[in-house]
């Protein structure tokens, strides 16, 4: 794999550049909005410097980065040559349904066609495609230059060599991929998320405590530990015999709660109202976006704080 194009260049199209630029490779961006194009560019133009000095560039010059996004004028010249494409176009089914019809022949016969898509599964929008095997979604949690994870799914005809090789170049573009063994609704992360936010829901609709606390429960709390650590490695350190001996002592209390978590509640509008009357007194809406820059360079510190503990510990 030495070639790749991004199609659809959008928030995430525009950080996969950045993923795949720092890691050496000639990218080309194909978005049939030109102003999507520039603004991807324009992101990486004022993104590259603040990463160069975080040493999240791959010790990379912001120029030689930079040099290697290059625009293209159609759909067929973007994907024409490459070895791997990243799709990153709207999250609708009838929009990736004709692309990935329009695409496929374009494409390399050996290509990969990888979608950035959140929800949909690749069978849906590759069922009637020529060379379907060689499809597969590849789901970046956003921003993707800046958080390592990609969940790797295949559907039912993908071949395992796609897969292996998507794995490949996901590692060495330095995102960290796990594989699904087949489709499911949210794939891993989205359905663990549910989980949680289902519950952050009820306490806050129970009157338990507020949105800022359940926030604190997770920001001050649990979130320290998944720093650098899942749920699983935290309960086999939790018990003095680790995991099996955990699960003997408090797995009855997880049953209980599981019961009464058990009944799925719709998020109620009034509900919502409140949640977000509580978190606009926290960030007002004018402020929505100056919090998404600092939460982004929230995260280029801590993934640099990250490498250092851990090359540390
Ligand atoms: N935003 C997130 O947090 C996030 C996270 C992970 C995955 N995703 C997925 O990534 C994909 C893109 O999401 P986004 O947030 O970047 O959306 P976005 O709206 O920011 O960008 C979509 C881009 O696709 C372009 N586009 C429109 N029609 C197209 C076509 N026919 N071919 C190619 N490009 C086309 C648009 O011009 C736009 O630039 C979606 O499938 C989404 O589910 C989003």
């Amino acid at each position: 794999m030495e070639k790749i194009a991004l199609v659809g260049c959008g928030l995430v199209g525009g950080a996969w550049g950045i993923v795949f630029a720092r890691a050496g490779f000639d990218v080309t961006l194909y978005d049939p909005s030109p102003q999507s194009i520039e603004a991807a560019l324009d992101f990486a133009r004022s993104a590259a410097p603040g990463l160069a000095e975080q040493g999240l560039l791959n010790g990379e010059s912001v120029e030689a980065v930079l040099g290697r996004l290059n625009p293209a004028a159609s759909l067929a010249e973007a994907v024409r040559d490459a070895d791997y494409i990243q799709e990153s176009a709207p999250e609708r089914l009838p929009i990736k349904q004709a692309l990935y019809k329009e695409m496929a022949p374009l494409a390399k016969a050996d290509a990969v066609l990888a979608s950035s898509t959140s929800g949909l599964p690749a069978s849906a929008f590759t069922a009637e495609i020529p060379g379907r095997e060689r499809c597969l979604v590849t789901h970046p949690i956003n921003p993707p230059h800046l958080v390592p994870l990609v969940e790797l799914v295949p559907a039912p005809w993908t071949a395992p060599d796609v897969v292996d090789r998507t794995e490949a170049l996901m590692r060495r573009v330095g995102q960290v991929p796990i594989r699904l063994n087949r489709e499911i609704a949210g794939f891993v992360v989205n359905r663990l998320q549910s989980a949680m936010l289902a519950e952050a829901f009820r306490l806050v609709e129970d009157g338990i405590c507020t949105a800022p606390e359940v926030d604190a429960a997770v920001s001050e709390g649990l979130g320290l530990r998944w720093f650098f650590m899942g749920p699983f490695e935290t309960i086999d350190l939790n018990a003095q015999r680790g995991v099996a001996d955990y699960c003997q002592k408090l797995g009855p209390m997880y049953y209980d709660l599981a019961k009464e978590q058990a009944d799925p509640r719709p998020w109620s509008e009034e509900l919502v109202a409140t949640v977000e009357a509580q978190r606009r007194q926290k960030t007002p809406a004018d402020q929505l976006d100056a919090r998404k820059a600092w939460r982004d360079r929230c995260l280029a510190a801590l993934v640099k704080a990250k490498r250092a503990v851990l090359a540390g510990g």
